[in-house]
């Protein structure tokens, strides 16, 4: 194992930079939108596939390198079979017409989460769709689907735990980078921005590892109707916060003057 960067941490590249370059969302409210419209769920996620398309062209547009969409956690199974069934035909949708748009506008996809349970037909369309935009470099977009935190860490100390039974890998080499090396995020830096949509203040077991020096948004705002202005007022709360990463607010200001 090369002794590369921790990639626990936020990457040095992005300290101090206004703009964040990975930005995690979750986009919570779907229903309560349509409740409020005496509409059914159902409407609500499918205005909240609008919202989809227009954060992925602004976060775009504003130079965000990263995004991370929360679509479908292990815990939504739970919802009516109805409902599941809906959400599976609007990813089966976004993955069939909506790649023509990425590839457009230079958005490489990736899909994250324990895609086993999706089945073969909506595994083939995923692997297409990775393929169509694999060497798209101007934001990688990153859509978890049946993601849960718990479930991603899980996955990664089995796969520790296999290469030190085969013999590829000592216990004691373990520590937090092969850790995150493990997690179905390899690669992709930490979010620096987390958004949450709907007025929860909880991460649902989202990327709860990767989150952990993450700033968090909270508002109020339904996901349906979270616009550009929206997602401008999260950056420029962004903008004007001072990451610390432990160190104290001293240590921070001379380095950025240094
Ligand atoms: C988020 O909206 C979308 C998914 C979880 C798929 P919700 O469907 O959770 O909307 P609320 O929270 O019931 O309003
Ligand atoms: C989190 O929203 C999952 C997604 C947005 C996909 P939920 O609406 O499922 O979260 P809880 O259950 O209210 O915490
Ligand atoms: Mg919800």
């Amino acid at each position: 194992m090369s002794p590369a960067k921790n990639k626990s941490l936020p990457s040095e590249k992005n300290t101090g930079s206004t703009i964040p370059r990975h930005v995690a969302v979750i986009m919570d409210g779907n229903g309560r939108w349509a409740k409020r419209r005496g509409q059914s769920r159902v409407m609500g996620h499918k205005k909240g596939a609008e919202a989809v398309r227009r954060i992925i062209r602004n976060c775009g547009d504003q130079g965000v390198e990263y995004l991370t969409l929360f679509a479908f956690s292990s815990e939504n199974w739970k919802r009516p079979n109805r409902e599941v069934k809906l959400l599976m035909e609007l990813f089966i949708s976004v993955l069939e017409k909506d790649i023509d748009v990425l590839v457009e506008n230079g958005v490489r996809l990736s899909i994250i989460g324990d895609l086993e349970r999706f089945g073969k037909r909506i595994g083939r369309l995923i692997k297409k769709a990775e393929m169509r935009t694999a060497t798209n470099n101007r934001m990688h977009l990153m859509i978890a689907a049946n993601y849960g935190g718990r479930w991603d860490i899980t996955q990664a100390c089995q796969r520790l735990a296999e290469k030190s039974r085969s013999g590829e890998l000592n216990p004691d080499e373990i520590n937090e980078e092969l850790i995150s090396r493990h997690l179905v995020t390899d690669e992709i830096p930490d979010p620096d921005l987390f958004i949450r949509t709907g007025g929860e203040k909880r991460i649902s077991n989202f990327l709860i590892w990767q989150l952990a020096y993450a700033e968090l948004y909270f508002t109020d705002v339904l996901w349906p109707d979270f616009s550009k202005e929206n997602l401008i007022d999260a950056l420029q709360w962004f903008a004007s916060r001072e990451r610390r990463f432990g160190k104290t607010s001293e240590q921070i200001s001379k380095a950025g003057h240094a």
